[in-house]
């Protein structure tokens, strides 16, 4: 997920049972024009791995050209996208646009699959237009092509986020293709998640929004255990995620970007009308130092907890796979 899925948020995925993560989707064009902020999206670490790295674009060669930097970087799969709805993307002929675009799409597919010898897989929504099925149409040409695996999140673009994923149309992707199917949209429970591998003979799902500032729901839907964190833990995790994610983008970049998951972390915590007044506090701190303080202030256990989490969960810093100048990641 484009501004949530940074390392920090891998890792703590791994540890909480997901079999495979990916990265942001990484512009190609930013990789070819050496942009110091998509070769940080590079930055691969052990710990993470299995790991795909997802990359957007609309030139066959720039991809494929991106897919060689990507598999250089120690990625386990390069992952296409054909999914985003944003303007900003869709207007350059990547993303969802690829959807109603077959022919690109598979001259992508191929060019990135032969560039590369990890497995490709390709990320896609249901089609433009509401009411779409053209996912159904692409899906066989695209494993022909070379894809090895299909993700459907089974929205149109214009749908953006809104609505419900309709997994009928999984199921049936299910049936016309021979790789493994994995199903995006709307898992949120371990129920769920069996209903939807159960309707649709999908291989797996994936997990995106129930994961943001809760990897105790990855817990659940895997081990079936549903015990709720306690203030401590909550705490001990944000804190832990602050200080990855302050390694990771610098604590300039790092302070913007966590503001958002102040509110996901203490949702865990109440409803929103009673944790609110607490995220308020705490977006408008100065530092990341104070809103540590505050934490610690309001959870003071979890100060024992965040010790024995920091001993237990490596720190990745020797691990990091493609040996870049340290400038690029934009903190150190
Ligand atoms: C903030 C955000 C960023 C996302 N970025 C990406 C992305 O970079 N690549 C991608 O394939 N899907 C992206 N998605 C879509 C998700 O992968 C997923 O398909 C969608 O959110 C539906 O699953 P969910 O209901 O589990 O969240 C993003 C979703 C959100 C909410």
């Amino acid at each position: 997920m484009a501004g949530v899925s940074v390392q920090a948020f891998r890792r703590q995925g791994r540890r909480f049972g997901a079999g495979l993560v990916c990265s942001e989707m990484v512009s190609c064009a930013g990789l070819q024009h050496g942009n110091e902020r998509s070769l940080g999206y590079l930055r691969i670490a052990s710990d993470e791995r299995p790991l795909a790295v997802q990359i957007f674009g609309s030139e066959p060669k720039v991809m494929a050209e991106a897919a060689r930097m990507v598999e250089d970087a120690g990625a386990d799969l390069v992952d296409v996208n054909f999914g985003c709805p944003v303007k900003k993307v869709t207007k350059t002929g990547a993303g969802a646009t690829l959807l109603e675009d077959p022919e690109r799409a598979c001259g992508i597919v191929s060019a990135v699959a032969e560039a590369v010898s990890v497995p490709v897989t390709v990320k896609m929504r249901r089609g433009l237009e509401n009411g779409s099925r053209a996912c159904l149409e692409l899906g066989p040409r695209l494993v022909e092509a070379g894809a090895e695996s299909l993700t459907l999140h089974p929205r149109s673009a214009r749908q953006m986020y809104t609505g419900e994923a309709d997994h009928s149309l999984t199921a049936q992707l299910v049936s016309r293709v021979d790789v493994p199917v994995i199903a995006s949209g709307d898992v949120t429970s371990r129920a769920r998640a069996q209903a939807i591998l159960a309707t649709t003979g999908a291989a797996a799902v994936m997990v995106g929004r129930a994961a943001q500032g809760n990897p105790w729901a990855l817990r659940e839907m895997i081990e079936g255990d549903a015990e709720a964190p306690t203030r401590e833990e909550v705490v001990a995790e944000l804190i832990l995620f602050m200080r990855a994610t302050v390694r990771e983008l610098g604590e300039k970049r790092a302070s913007g970007f966590l503001k958002k998951f102040y509110g996901w972390y203490l949702g865990q915590l109440g409803a929103p009308r009673i944790t609110k007044p607490f995220k308020q506090e705490l977006v408008q701190l100065e530092s990341l130092d104070e809103v540590e303080t505050r934490l610690l202030a309001a959870a003071p256990g979890a100060a024992e907890v965040l010790e024995a989490l920091q001993t237990e969960a490596p720190d990745g810093e020797d691990d990091v796979v493609l040996d870049l100048p340290i400038s690029i990641y934009g903190g150190g």
